[in-house]
């Protein structure tokens, strides 16, 4: 029997198999490293861009500068909106770390101590060779772990969900987080909220995901003792990043076909993503999913 599997609000009673999660990114990583890297920060989540979007007949490699830039700027925007940009969050949590941009990033630019949270086993030598390369190995330690399972007490001053709450139990997400923060302490979510729920499953099963709503994680973070601080729509500026990936994807396409190159990505997995990010960007700039920003402060100081 698979002890993974759980029902779940979002995902309208389908089971979700948590088991899955680490299996997608053993998979994945180096398709990641290969389009979003060569690090030492290397993220995946989507970026911001300015009201104008660019031109995308650049060179591939202009393309991925670009994508790299999108993601570090909306990492950057939440912590200056959040008003944490130039003040060290002290002890920081990155729940569901990736391969670790965002740790790396928290530990650069604020001088925090980071534990990067992962349930794929793959990314922990990653993000260590990584925090190596950057000069903050002594800052940033990376940790197998599932989040839901997590039992520490008022240790971090703050914790940080860049596009990895989608995969979790909010309502065990936010109790385990308020465990785990010190009273006042913050939790920062990027995250896609389901607007139009005719494409959830669509959107969960590419990514092994179960979104839910806005109002689903505002009642989790009160439930667990948290107050909701800012809440920001960034959909229409964060819609664009599924075009310039489009164009990286194309443009990868083109450069294996012309010259018969290796690609960490098979011709089968550019073409099946660049067909569903046409229908990601049209579920963008409809509004039939939102990403936003949030803020949430634990009650108690
Ligand atoms: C879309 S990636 C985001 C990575 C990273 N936050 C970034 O922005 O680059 C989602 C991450 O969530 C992690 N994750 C998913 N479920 C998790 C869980 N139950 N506990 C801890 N991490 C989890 C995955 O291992 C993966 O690293």
């Amino acid at each position: 029997m698979n002890t993974n599997l759980a029902t779940h609000a979002s995902t309208g009673g389908r089971a979700f198999d948590e088991s899955q999660v680490p299996l997608y990114y053993s998979r994945k990583t180096a398709d990641i490293l290969h389009k979003y890297g060569p690090g030492p920060r290397v993220h995946f989540h989507m970026g911001l861009f300015d009201h104008t979007p660019p031109n995308t007949t650049v060179a591939q490699r202009v393309l991925k500068r670009r994508i790299v830039a999108s993601q570090e700027a909306i990492v950057d925007h939440a912590a200056r909106t959040w008003g944490i940009h130039g003040t060290a969050p002290g002890h920081l949590l990155d729940i569901g770390c990736g391969v670790g941009g965002g740790s790396l990033y928290w530990a650069q630019e604020h001088g925090a101590q980071v534990t990067g949270l992962t349930v794929a086993a793959e990314h922990v030598p990653v993000i260590q060779d990584f925090a190596r390369q950057a000069g903050v190995a002594d800052r940033v330690t990376p940790r197998l772990g599932d989040i839901h399972e997590l039992d520490e007490q008022a240790k971090y001053d703050g914790a940080y969900a860049n596009e990895s709450s989608g995969y979790m139990d909010r309502a065990r997400l936010f109790q385990v987080v308020a465990r785990a923060l010190k009273p006042g302490g913050w939790f920062g979510i990027q995250e896609h909220f389901i607007c139009r729920p005719e494409w959830s499953a669509f959107i969960d099963a590419y990514y092994r995901t179960r979104l839910g709503t806005l109002t689903e994680y505002i009642s989790a973070a009160e439930a667990a003792g948290f107050e909701l601080e800012q809440d920001e729509d960034v959909t229409d500026r964060v819609a664009e990043f599924w075009v310039q990936s489009m164009a990286w994807n194309t443009a990868e396409l083109d450069h294996v076909e012309r010259t018969g190159a290796a690609s960490a990505w098979s011709r089968e997995r550019l073409q099946e993503s660049t067909i569903t990010h046409s229908k990601l960007f049209r579920i963008w700039r409809d509004h039939a999913m939102e990403t936003r920003l949030l803020l949430f402060r634990l009650g108690g100081n």
